[in-house]
């Protein structure tokens, strides 16, 4: 399968589908996955990061032609994974049953998904986080939204540190993002950089009423399109 540059591929997975699968996917683990798998506390977490591994590395061979455990990862400074010499972009993210990976042919990209969750001290958070921008548009929101617009607006703030591949270690302060369900999804600002939000774009990735996602790509300007592909993974057929 083709990744042409310019197209974006969103793999969302249940993981409870593929927790019977777990010994076909830590066959294609690396030594250091298994390692980390093995430091999970929790069962759920170690089964949940083992298929999403499995699960990358399998897509990432359909695009790529290498065995799904012959891939190698190779991390930058601030732990983002990313292959040597390819110019395939992707990214993973994962919140209880849930995951999303995305792939850029060669853009940039990141990506955060979370399970919408009871959030008493949003406001608290937000004003903590956000930028003065974002706490604005937060204060004319409806008591009814704020819970939501809370997950989404954190959810787009996390894909771009993501795509940057800085992490947390970037100023969630520094840029803001659209609030409030109207709004098309975008980077409105960034501090001290005021062309670059220029050069990004955001979206909202739909899962169910239980989780919102939001991905970042660098230099695509286009709308995103649904399509399924469907393949053989295993002996299951995955919608990408
Ligand atoms: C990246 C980060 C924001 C993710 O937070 P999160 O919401 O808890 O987790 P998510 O499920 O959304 O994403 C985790 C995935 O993002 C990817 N990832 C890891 N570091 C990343 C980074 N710096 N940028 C982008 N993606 C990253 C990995 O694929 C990881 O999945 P894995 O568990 O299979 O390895 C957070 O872990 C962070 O800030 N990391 C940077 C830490 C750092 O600076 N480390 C330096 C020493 S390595």
């Amino acid at each position: 399968m083709k990744l042409p540059a310019g197209e974006i591929h969103i793999c969302i997975l249940d993981t409870r589908k593929y927790e019977h699968e777990i010994i076909h996917f830590e066959k294609l683990l690396s030594g250091d996955e298994l390692s980390k798998a093995g430091r999970f506390r929790i069962a759920k977490d170690r089964i949940s990061y083992v298929i999403c591994r499995g699960s990358l590395r399998s897509i990432l061979s359909e695009y790529t032609g290498v065995n799904p455990s012959e891939i190698v990862f190779s991390y930058t400074s601030f732990g983002k994974p990313f292959i040597k010499d390819s110019e395939i972009k992707f990214n993973l993210s994962h919140s209880c049953d849930y995951a999303v990976i995305a792939f850029s042919g060669i853009n940039e990209i990141g990506v955060d998904i979370e399970r919408l969750r009871e959030m008493p001290d949003a406001m608290n958070i937000a004003s903590r986080y956000f930028s003065e921008k974002e706490i604005l548009e937060f204060s004319g929101l409806k008591n009814e939204s704020i819970n939501t617009e809370f997950f989404k607006c954190w959810t787009k703030k996390e894909a771009f540190i993501k795509a940057k591949g800085e992490g947390l270690s970037y100023p969630l302060k520094n840029f803001s993002v659209s609030v409030g369900d109207s709004r098309r999804a975008e980077i409105i600002e960034i501090t001290g950089n005021p062309a670059e939000a220029e050069n990004w774009s955001l979206y909202e990735i739909e899962i169910n009423n239980e989780y919102v996602s939001a991905l970042a790509v660098k230099s695509l300007k286009a709308d995103l399109v649904y399509r399924n592909l469907h393949w053989k993974f295993f002996n299951k057929t995955i919608v990408i």
